[in-house]
């Protein structure tokens, strides 16, 4: 965007230093013969020294960058590890490794090898260069909703406070792909047995070790990519594993892309979107980028119809066509909206709002989608955002987003489009201040040496904080 701003051309002030020293008496001459005119040239030369020092040397030229990303995101703090250290099991390669090394066969219907790729980042996203800064392009990826728990355990290797020392460790990480395990067992005529067989024997293993042994589990956590529902199975004709009821799982901390709301065990963490800045400066970029690109329509509504009667996403997108003036629709029935189109991105960025109802679970990954884009999110329901992500985005989702009555909506007492109309540029912009302030919080970086704390940190950091309290 500005860089170029930053880095003109390296020559323009070093030509004139050579000059000066290879041909100085030659100068000597024309400085006496023409001494005025001469003195207006070095006048000049100190100036346009002056004017390209800095930026001109590519390390000054960083450090405004620094100085810039500093006032945005806030001075590095050095308070790392000070509520203890985490470590982190060594677990048979069944619970997780051979899980990616077999990734074709993880779920009935696709492969999820690309899901799973680059430590749960994704494949490198192609076809953005149009709706993204050029220079930000490469920090995008097709990102898995569900490839947390690849993300979390790849950075957790990584993580200043990681101990190789179970003595004197503060928190026990469990680095268990449950969702990967257990997703394949989901869907088609699998038996309760089959969704629980590996999560039973992960806790076979672990509550064998000694550190367990020690707290029963108390001092441990886990990162689940599915839905918290995906694993509370009470009866076995219901859906899901029922590994979070197993016994050995009633002290144990786990972190999740949606908690239930009334399990304080639960930690709901934001869902990885596409976008991993390799450095804070693109970080403070795109921050710029959604503050000011240009937003046509008021709302938009990126969603499938199911056909189910009375569907709420049917009467949205319904809604959003009449209304075609304000709203934006982006149709992904079917399986249109499968990572790998640019056109959601495009939505979010040319749209004030974007409609949140629930999916199959009450949260969703395009709210995240929809927040990165600088898109101020409408709610239908509390619980797809009252008491999810506290540590992230606060306990005051009022700050950033919206909440319309769905009831009034099916009823057709309430137009969204009018209830939107009716917000100020100026309300408009301060919702979307919020929700850019909140970005650091919620972006999962690639994970570079040096950046600032991102939303893994802060996961962590919380864990931290929490079993440091407990011990
Ligand atoms: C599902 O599995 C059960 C038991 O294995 C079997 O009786 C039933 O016919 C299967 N149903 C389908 C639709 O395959
Ligand atoms: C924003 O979009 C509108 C409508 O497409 C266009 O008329 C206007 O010139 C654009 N403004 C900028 C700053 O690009
Ligand atoms: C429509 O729904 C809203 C919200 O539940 C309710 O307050 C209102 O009375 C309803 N109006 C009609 C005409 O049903």
């Amino acid at each position: 965007m500005v860089l170029d701003h930053y880095n003109p051309p390296f020559h323009t002030h070093k030509k004139p230093k050579n000059l000066s020293l290879k041909n100085a008496s030659t100068i000597r001459i024309y400085m006496l013969k023409f001494s005025k005119v001469f003195l207006v040239i070095i006048f000049q030369l100190v100036i346009i020294h002056y004017i390209y020092q800095s930026p001109s040397k590519p390390s000054s030229s960083s450090s405004i960058h620094q100085d810039t990303t500093q006032q945005i995101l806030g001075p590095k703090s050095n308070d790392r590890c000070k509520h203890g250290t985490v470590y982190v099991y060594n677990l048979p390669a069944k619970f997780n490794q051979d899980l990616l090394d077999h990734c074709a066969n993880l779920d009935p219907w696709h492969s999820r090898c690309k899901a799973v790729t680059n430590h749960g980042l994704g494949p490198m996203a192609a076809g953005l260069s149009n709706v993204v800064p050029e220079n930000l392009s490469p920090a995008w990826y097709w990102t898995d909703m569900f490839a947390g728990e690849v993300l979390y355990h790849s950075r957790m290797l990584r993580h200043a406070c990681r101990t190789t020392e179970s003595e004197t460790a503060t928190a026990f990480y469990i680095p268990f792909y449950a969702g990967l395990a257990v997703g394949r067992y989901l869907f088609t005529n699998y038996s309760a047995q089959d969704r629980d067989a590996s999560c039973a024997e992960l806790l076979h293993w672990v509550s064998d070790q000694p550190p367990w042994r020690r707290s029963r589990g108390a001092d441990h956590f886990i990162m689940l990519g599915r839905m918290t529902w995906d694993f509370r199975r009470s009866r076995d004709a219901d859906w899901g594993s029922g590994f979070i009821y197993m016994p050995q799982m009633k002290h144990v901390l786990r972190l999740g892309v949606e908690r239930d709301p009334w399990d304080p065990l639960e930690v709901s963490v934001p869902y990885p979107t596409g976008f991993h800045p390799r450095s804070d400066w693109e970080l403070v970029q795109w921050m710029e980028y959604v503050r000011t690109v240009n937003r046509t329509n008021r709302f938009t509504f990126v969603g499938g119809k199911r056909q189910m009667k009375g569907d709420f996403r049917t009467i949205l997108q319904e809604h959003c066509r009449d209304e075609s003036g304000s709203c934006r629709v982006v149709d992904c029935s079917g399986t249109r909206c499968y990572d790998g189109t640019s056109e959601i991105l495009e939505a979010f960025l040319a749209s004030d709002f974007c409609l949140q109802p629930r999916g199959d679970a009450h949260t969703r990954r395009s709210t995240f989608d929809c927040m990165l884009a600088g898109s101020i999110p409408v709610f239908f329901w509390k619980r797809s955002i009252h008491n999810q992500y506290e540590w992230f985005l606060g306990d005051e989702p009022g700050r950033f987003s919206i909440f319309i009555d769905r009831r009034a909506v099916r009823n057709g007492t309430t137009s969204i489009r009018t209830v939107l109309e009716s917000f100020s540029r100026d309300e408009v912009r301060r919702k979307r201040e919020k929700l850019i302030s909140l970005m650091p919080k919620f972006v999962y970086t690639s994970g570079q040496d040096g950046t600032a704390k991102d939303a893994f940190d802060f996961a962590i950091d919380g864990v931290l904080r929490r079993l440091h309290k407990r011990g």
